[in-house]
C-alpha cells in the first residue's frame, strides 16, 4: 500500500509518499518540505501567517511528493489532524480529505506526536515494542512507554515549557534569531565549559519524590538570573551552560525510566533530537551499552511528511479509516 502523508500543524508544509519496504516494513519514497520563513521577523510562529502560507504551498508540496515518488495516485491518504495550530492543521486536513474523497481513497487523520513517536521505526535499526520513546519538540516534551501501534503510556512530561521552547526562549534572551535551537546548538560549540553552572530542576510529587517530569521554565529563569548578574557574559558561554543543563535533565529522566521499567530500548524524535550535544550524549549511552538508542537523521527529527505518511500506512493497513467529518484538534494525547 502506497500512502501520501500531509503535515501542516505548525510552520512546515510537508508531504511524503511511503510504500512497502523489506521485511514487511515501510520505505520512504519521497519527503518534501517547505519551511516557512515569514515568521523569523516576529521571533515566533504567527498562526494566521502559517495558515495562509500552508494554503499557498500545500498543493505544490503534495504534487512534488507524488512526482518524486513516481506515483500518480496513492492507495490511501493521511493528514495531520492535530495537535497543533488549529488553522494550520485545518489546511492540510481539509486538503487531504478532499484529495481522498475526489480519488475515492481511504483517509486517516494522524496525531502529529504519534508521527514523531513512531518515526524511529523507519530507521534500519528500528526498535521492537515495547520501547521508551522520548518526543522532544517545540510544543511537547514527553517520555512514553510504547507497547504497540496506538498504545502508549505517558511516563513523564513537562509541567511548563517544552524543551524546544526553552531553547527558543533562551536564544531570544541572548538576542539570537528564531528558531533558537539550531543557533544555540552552533554557538555552544564556541562556549567555554564550566564558566557558568545552571541548576538541574527536579519535579517532585506530594510525597517529595522526584518524578519523571521536567520543568524547563525553571531553567529559563536561571539563565535570566545569570544574564542579570553578568550582563557582559559571552553568549556562547551561557548557551553552552544552558544546553548542558537541558541535555542533562532530559537524559536523567530517560535513564531513571529505563531503570524503573527495565526497558533498555529508546527511540528519540522531535525537533530537539536534532541537537548535536543531545545526539552525542545519546551516542555515548548507546556505545556503552547502557541503552539501545534509535535516533533518526536530523531531517527526520524536525517536522516532516514521512512520519505522517508512515503512521497513516500502519493505521490504514490495520483497517482504520476516518470519515470526512473528522475535525482538527488543538490538543490530543497520542493513543487517546
Ligand atoms: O518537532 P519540531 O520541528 O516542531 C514541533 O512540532 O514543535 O520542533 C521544533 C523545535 C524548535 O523549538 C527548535 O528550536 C527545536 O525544535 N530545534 C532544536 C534544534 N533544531 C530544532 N533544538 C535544539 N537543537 C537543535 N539543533
Ligand atoms: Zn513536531
Amino acid at each position: 500500500m502506497y500512502v501520501l502523508g500531509i503535515e501542516t500543524s505548525c510552520d512546515e508544509t510537508a508531504a511524503a509518499v511511503v510504500g512497502p519496504g523489506p521485511d514487511g516494513g515501510t520505505v520512504v519514497l519521497s519527503d518534501v518540505i517547505h519551511s516557512q520563513k515569514v515568521h523569523a521577523a516576529y521571533g515566533g510562529v504567527v498562526p494566521e501567517l502559517a495558515s495562509r502560507s500552508h494554503a499557498d504551498k500545500v498543493v505544490v508540496t503534495a504534487r512534488a511528493a507524488l512526482d518524486q515518488a513516481g506515483i500518480t495516485r496513492p492507495d490511501g491518504v493521511a493528514a495531520t489532524a492535530g495537535p497543533g495550530l488549529l488553522g494550520a492543521v485545518l489546511v492540510g486536513l481539509c486538503f487531504g480529505k478532499a484529495l481522498a474523497s475526489g480519488w475515492g481513497l481511504p483517509f486517516v487523520g494522524i496525531n502529529h506526536l504519534e508521527g514523531h513517536l513512531l518515526s524511529p521505526l523507519l530507521e534500519p535499526d528500528a526498535p521492537a515494542f515495547p520501547f521508551l520513546a522520548l518526543v522532544v519538540s517545540g510544543g511537547h516534551t514527553t517520555l512514553y512507554r510504547a507497547h504497540a501501534l496506538g498504545r502508549y503510556d505517558v511516563l513523564g512530561s513537562t509541567v511548563d515549557d517544552a524543551a524546544g521552547e526553552a531553547w527558543d526562549k533562551v536564544a531570544r534572551m541572548l538576542g539570537l534569531g528564531y528558531p533558537g535551537g539550531p543557533v544555540i546548538d552552533r554557538l555552544a560549540t564556541e562556549g567555554r565549559p564550566g564558566v557558568f553552572t545552571l541548576p538541574r530542576p527536579v519535579v517532585r510529587d506530594r510525597e517529595r519524590q522526584a518524578t519523571l517530569d521536567w520543568s524547563f521554565s525553571g531553567l529559563k529563569t536561571a539563565v535570566r538570573s545569570v544574564l542579570q548578574a553578568h550582563p557582559e557574559a559571552p553568549a556562547a558561554d551561557v548557551a553552552l551552560a544552558f544546553q548542558e543543563a537541558a541535555v542533562d535533565v532530559l537524559l536523567d529522566r530517560v535513564l531513571r525510566a529505563a531503570d524503573q521499567t527495565g526497558i533498555r530500548s529508546l527511540a528519540v524524535s522531535g525537533g530537539v533530537a536534532a541537537n548535536s550535544r543531545l545526539r552525542a550524549r545519546l551516542g555515548e549511552l548507546h556505545e556503552r551499552g547502557t541503552l539501545r538508542v534509535t535516533l533518526p537523521p536530523r531531517s527526520r527529527c524536525t517536522d516532516n511528511g514521512a512520519m505522517i505518511a508512515h503512521v497513516g500506512r500502519l493505521r490504514l493497513l490495520a483497517g482504520q479509516r476516518d470519515g470526512l467529518d473528522l475535525g482538527a484538534r488543538a490538543q490530543w494525547t497520542p493513543g487517546a
